[in-house]
């Protein structure tokens, strides 16, 4: 299974602006089913705080700049995202904080599969539960 890692995505450079673009058989490794994005992000505030069962991500800092920290119960390894040409590949059974944000921000997930509550561990006892469960 692939783990979490930086992605480089391609990048169209010209001196009238850069472009980049994700389609399908390029470098996300995954089907994109839902793409949202945070944007707005007061100063100091942190999103995430979950893990998902099945789905898996790739995220973008599209605009600005904030931290992914990825945790899987035996320590957690941070991800400063700062380009619009690169992106995180989360794996399923991933805890992730994201955190900060620089002004401006905007936060682009492309997701593997459409909202869905049950896919959630809001709880971390219960996350690190499922994790060891899966280990043992
Ligand atoms: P949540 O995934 O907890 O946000 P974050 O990980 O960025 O902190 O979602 C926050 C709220 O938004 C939650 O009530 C569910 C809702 N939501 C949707 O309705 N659709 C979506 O695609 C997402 C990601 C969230």
């Amino acid at each position: 299974m692939l783990g979490p890692q930086i992605i480089k995505l391609p990048k169209v450079s010209d001196p009238r602006g850069n472009l980049t673009y994700i389609q399908s058989g390029g470098p996300v490794p995954f089907g994109v089913r839902r793409v949202y994005y945070l944007y707005d992000v007061p100063g100091g505030e942190s999103r995430g705080g979950h893990a998902h069962l099945s789905l898996e991500q790739f995220i973008i800092a599209v605009s600005g700049s904030f931290d992914v920290v990825l945790d899987r119960g035996a320590g957690k390894k941070i991800f400063p995202l700062r380009r619009a040409d690169q992106g995180l590949y989360v794996p399923p059974m991933y805890w992730r904080e994201l955190q900060n944000f620089s002004s401006g921000a905007v936060c682009l997930v492309l997701a593997s599969e459409p909202y869905d509550e049950s896919d959630y561990y809001r709880d971390y006892s219960s996350y690190l539960d499922a994790v060891a469960s899966r280990e043992s």
